[in-house]
């Protein structure tokens, strides 16, 4: 029984042709990058996408920079995981590499290869995009490579050749930036919200006309597809569920997806609570969760701010002899834990004070948790 039309298009990496619900983003995407398109003297953009995980940021950021390609045979856009290049020159050697340098790039300093990139453009008369995906880790580990990027070319004569969208799930990463670098992105922001329950089923239908043979998805699987991912709001775990579901049922040989593929499909992506797991978290990451489980039993909230958090945070690591890490590094252990489905961080609007993030705890009692990370935390002291 053939299941998958094509399997490819529910990979991470591919990017479909379009994005449904995410047109107005797209459209604002393209108002700023407007110079660019009409190939008038292209001025400097710093656009911002933040949202929560799962809502289209690194999506929405490709095939905006592949439509600019489109647009003008000018532009070139390179895509960048900052957690991966998290330092001014592996940025821009990935840079010089996609405008096609002519010699290796290896050994030069970062000036050098700013300023083989900048003749390079010149010369090609090209503007770059580049795509800071997972910008929270170059900010982290080079706040001041990312000033020389942004600054790169600005104080040369001639047209300004580089422009970046940076990429977070941080929605509080401007208070994180100095005066200075938060000026540079404020005007172009774009906050993607959580998908909803009926945009979920929008891209849930779109993505299984592209993978399925038709009739192969039932309805029943598709709307469990979509009550599991609206949950969360989150696109990604719609793809992985329609995906893992599909091998399930193509593994059993059965002619079609049914919901009971679709629970197999979840159970192994979120395994109930794994004690494993916490058990190869780092100590730091124990320390977080431990602080959001007290925090969450003692104030009996369904869920506290990520600054709230990161107080309580402060509080235990003095408490257990640990220096606490800065508030950036914080934010990449949060990231991890999510990952990890250990916890939830939600972005809501908090009225006059704007967007904030919320923690919470899916599925796992906050007492279980703190007895379970207390106890670890003490073997790893006896050790
Ligand atoms: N509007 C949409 N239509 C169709 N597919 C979508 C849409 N939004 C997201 N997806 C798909 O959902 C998955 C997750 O999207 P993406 O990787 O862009 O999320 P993200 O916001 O970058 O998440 P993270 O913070 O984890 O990096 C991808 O497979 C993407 O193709
Ligand atoms: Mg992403």
């Amino acid at each position: 029984m053939r299941i998958f039309k094509n399997e490819e298009k529910l990979s991470p990496e591919y990017v479909p042709p379009r994005l449904p619900h995410r047109e107005r983003e797209l459209s604002l995407l393209e108002t700023f990058f407007s110079s660019h398109i009409t190939g008038q003297p292209a001025v400097s953009v710093r656009a911002l996408i933040v949202g929560a995980v799962g809502t289209g940021k690194t999506a929405l950021s490709k095939l905006f920079g592949s439509r600019l390609e489109k647009a003008n045979s000018a532009i070139r856009y390179v895509h960048v995981n900052c957690k991966i290049h998290a330092t001014l020159s592996s940025i821009l050697k990935k840079a010089v590499e996609a405008v096609g340098a002519p010699i290796p790039v290896r050994g030069l300093s970062s000036e050098e290869l700013g300023g083989r990139l900048m003749s390079l453009l010149d010369r090609k008369k090209m503007l770059l995009v580049i795509g800071l995906d997972e910008f929270d880790g170059f900010l982290h580990s080079d706040p001041q490579g990312i000033y020389t990027l942004l600054r790169l070319g600005e104080e040369r004569s001639g047209e300004t050749r580089i422009s970046v969208i940076a990429i977070t799930r941080n929605v509080e990463i401007l208070e994180d930036m100095d005066e200075s670098l938060r000026g540079m992105f404020q005007a172009g922001v774009i906050y993607l919200e959580e998908y909803s329950y009926r945009q979920l089923a929008d891209i849930v239908e779109f993505r299984c006309s592209e993978a399925f043979y038709p009739g192969v998805m039932t309805e029943e699987a598709k709307g469990l597809v979509v009550d599991m991912a609206s949950e969360r709001g989150d696109a990604r775990y719609a793809v992985e569920l329609l995906w893992r579901g599909g091998k399930y049922a193509e593994n059993e040989g059965a002619p079609r997806v049914t919901p009971e593929h679709i629970r197999k499909a979840a159970a192994s992506i979120y395994p109930s609570v794994r004690r494993e797991v916490l058990t190869y978290i780092s100590r730091h990451e124990k320390l977080l969760l431990l602080a959001a489980a007290r925090l969450l039993l003692s104030s009996e909230r369904s869920r506290i701010s990520s600054s709230e958090l990161y107080q309580a945070y402060r509080v235990t690591c003095e408490e257990l002899g640990s220096a606490p890490k800065a508030y950036t590094r914080f934010w990449e252990h949060m990231q991890r834990l999510e990952d990890l489905g250990l916890i939830r961080i939600k972005i809501e609007s908090g009225g006059s004070r704007g967007r904030r993030s919320f923690v919470t705890l899916p599925g796992i009692p906050a007492s279980i948790m703190v007895r379970e990370i207390s106890a670890l935390l003490e073997a790893s002291e006896r050790e």
